[in-house]
């Protein structure tokens, strides 16, 4: 008997990858959308492998449609709030995930989304679609915002991030470019306070920033030009970024979030937003995506700039996500090494 490998989406150029393989027996949802969660739960019977996306929850009922020889259940996405943690692990399940490979991809667009906020791009790319711009054409300072570099009569600008794992070290690495001279993070739990100190010095050093510093929440929000949300999502992390957090940010600064909708609150965002707390955001995540319809408060707000979750989507990086999502599957169908293991 071949180990039964279920894919929740068809993974275009990679998919060759599973499809000549002769030693598994492959089962695809066939279209083009989040896979339906019956075809899921009746497929999904017998599988040893499973690929999944952000929208197919991994869960006890998951596990019980599954059946026991079910070995690992890789996702193609670096995030796992969509997996529960303690579910897979009652059932000895392993989970593969995608980090690294998407890092720069994503680095890319945060670093967009808050150039795009700061210069209300939003709203004034759509304008000119519907041509009005001869209406706005260069007015001195109607159609302004906040500079994400230096100034002469702005010389420092601050970033802070919630979260300083690989996606936002990669950012920052992107934004000394643009003249950013002090950082500010959160977290890193992970490490201990020595090499965390020895890392802010070579940072600091390698990207000639003036300062970068550990400090708390309410610090970051307070001296913030730019905050850039890149902690991983789950009930830790939930609303982090609520009324209280916005209240204390900068009039002139952006919030910008690349990482899972349930950190910010949306209604605070959106009150926040509308009662000019702070300048703008620009958001790649929103909680309850993707039914978001053109009435949401945060969709009508001018300021705010909302892609529909693409942090990831260049033809390159999705490439590297499909590759490591089937080498993780195929690692723990056979009881082999996974490349990305989530432990
Ligand atoms: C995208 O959000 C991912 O987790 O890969
Ligand atoms: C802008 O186009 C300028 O000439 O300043």
């Amino acid at each position: 008997n071949k180990p039964k490998v279920v894919v929740c989406r068809h993974l275009g150029p990679a998919m060759p990858q599973l499809e000549r393989r002769t030693d598994i027996d492959l089962v695809c949802w066939p279209e083009d959308r989040f896979c339906d969660r019956a075809w899921l739960l009746h497929n999904v019977k017998g599988a040893t492998g499973v690929i999944v996306l952000l929208g197919d929850a991994v869960n006890e009922e998951f596990m019980a449609a599954a059946g026991q020889q079910l070995k690992v259940v890789s996702t193609m996405s670096v995030g796992y709030e969509h997996i529960e943690l303690q579910a897979t692990a009652r059932h000895g399940v392993r989970v593969g995930y995608t980090p690294d490979v998407l890092t720069e991809a994503v680095a890319d667009l945060t670093v967009m989304l808050a150039l795009m906020a700061g210069r209300n791009d939003g709203d004034l790319y759509s304008l000119v679609k519907t041509g009005q711009w001869g209406n706005l054409a260069w007015s001195p300072f109607k159609l302004c915002g906040p500079q994400l570099s230096t100034t002469l009569s702005s010389p420092k600008r601050t970033v802070g991030f919630l979260g300083f794992g690989r996606i936002a070290q990669a950012t920052l690495a992107r934004l000394v470019g643009f003249g950013v001279t002090h950082a500010l993070y959160t977290g890193s739990p992970s490490s201990n306070a020595q090499s965390v100190l020895a890392r802010d010095a070579e940072l600091k050093t390698r990207y000639r920033l003036q300062g970068l510093e550990r400090v708390d929440a309410d610090r970051l929000a307070q001296e913030s030009d730019v905050v850039f949300v890149l902690t991983p999502g789950g009930k830790e992390t939930y609303h982090l970024v609520g009324e209280a957090f916005l209240r204390k940010m900068k009039p002139l600064s952006i919030l910008v979030n690349t990482s899972r909708g349930s950190v910010v609150d949306s209604d605070a965002l959106a009150k926040a937003l509308h009662e000019k707390w702070i300048w703008g955001a620009g958001l790649d995540v929103v909680e309850g995506e993707p039914f978001i319809g053109g009435d949401h408060p945060l969709v009508k707000e001018p300021r705010c700039v909302i892609l529909p979750h693409v942090g990831s989507a260049t033809t390159e990086t999705r490439l590297d996500m499909a590759t490591r999502a089937i080498d993780n599957v195929i690692g723990g169908i056979f009881g082999g090494e996974m490349p990305s293991e989530l432990k």
